[in-house]
């Protein structure tokens, strides 16, 4: 059979690698990279279409906790606020809404990873105690300080083991600004400390993706809209902290791993009753 394609076919060659890192990680880069038209136009209206327009989030998620929602086969969640903003947190392991807003997130998930140099598989799987990318579609209508400025991944973080300054975080934008919404949107910390607004500064529509650095300081801050506009409508992709399945949490508490005798020695070496 002739050679058609190959694994590495689909792998960013070392000099793009060594170009594209460059742009998010060397002090005179900007510590991000744009990928125009990462998806082309028809397959960034279906997106939005789906989820703008056709979603039902009351019939297909379930309300987000506020505390460890993440465990492997939880269902997909949402979140809302009475001027239309909607957040949708749809994890790989299903049920699959849109095939396209799922082979989108595959493939961005696999471009950080190489780009970051660490495996694909490894944030795809969901396990306890690991993280997984859990790929997030939020529109937002209307807010002053709608994620106040913060880093993640960086020296600033309280446990050390979160430290890990080769992260990248990817914004799928999936919509124009002063088309689509007004104000400022998404604002990001360049590596030499000036601010940018991606969407108006770099002047981006609706299909163009952005990898940035995720421990340069971002936030989202002044949006509104007018008439029929959606909103601020973008894909991200965050790693989640994975919980146990709610059923073996129960099961595996620390608690019920002691044996009876021991707490019993415990409770008398503590001086409980
Ligand atoms: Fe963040």
């Amino acid at each position: 059979m002739n050679k058609i394609i190959t694994f590495e076919d689909i792998l960013l060659s070392g000099k793009e690698l060594d170009r594209i890192r460059r742009e998010l990680y060397h002090s005179s880069g900007p510590g991000f990279i744009i990928f125009r038209e990462f998806v082309r136009r028809q397959i960034a209206d279906h997106i939005v279409e789906y989820w703008v327009r056709q979603a039902k989030p009351e019939v297909s998620h379930t309300r987000i906790k506020p505390k460890n929602p993440f465990y492997p086969g939880c269902p997909a969640y949402f979140a809302g606020s009475l001027e239309g903003s909607r957040t949708y947190y749809n994890p790989f392991w299903g049920p699959i809404f849109d095939v396209a807003t799922n082979e989108v997130s595959l493939a961005i998930s696999q471009l950080r990873a190489k780009i970051e140099g660490k495996a694909f598989g490894r944030e795809i799987f969901p396990y306890p105690g690991g993280k997984c990318t859990v790929p997030r579609v939020v529109i937002t209508r209307s807010g002053k300080t709608i994620v106040p400025p913060h880093s993640d991944y960086g020296m600033d973080e309280p446990d050390p083991a979160n430290v890990d300054l080769a992260r990248l975080q990817a914004t799928l934008y999936l919509s124009e600004h002063q088309k689509d919404y007004n104000g400022s949107g998404f604002v990001f910390t360049r590596n030499d400390g000036k601010q940018v607004c991606f969407a108006r500064d770099e002047k981006l529509v609706s299909g163009d993706l952005v990898l940035w650095r995720y421990p340069n300081q971002h936030e989202v801050r002044d949006i509104s809209v007018v008439g029929d506009q959606i909103g601020f409508v973008r894909m991200l992709f965050p790693p989640e902290k994975i919980g146990a399945p709610q059923k073996m949490g129960r099961k595996l508490s620390l608690r019920s791993l002691v044996p009876a005798p021991m707490k019993r020695i415990i409770k008398k070496a503590i001086g409980v009753k």
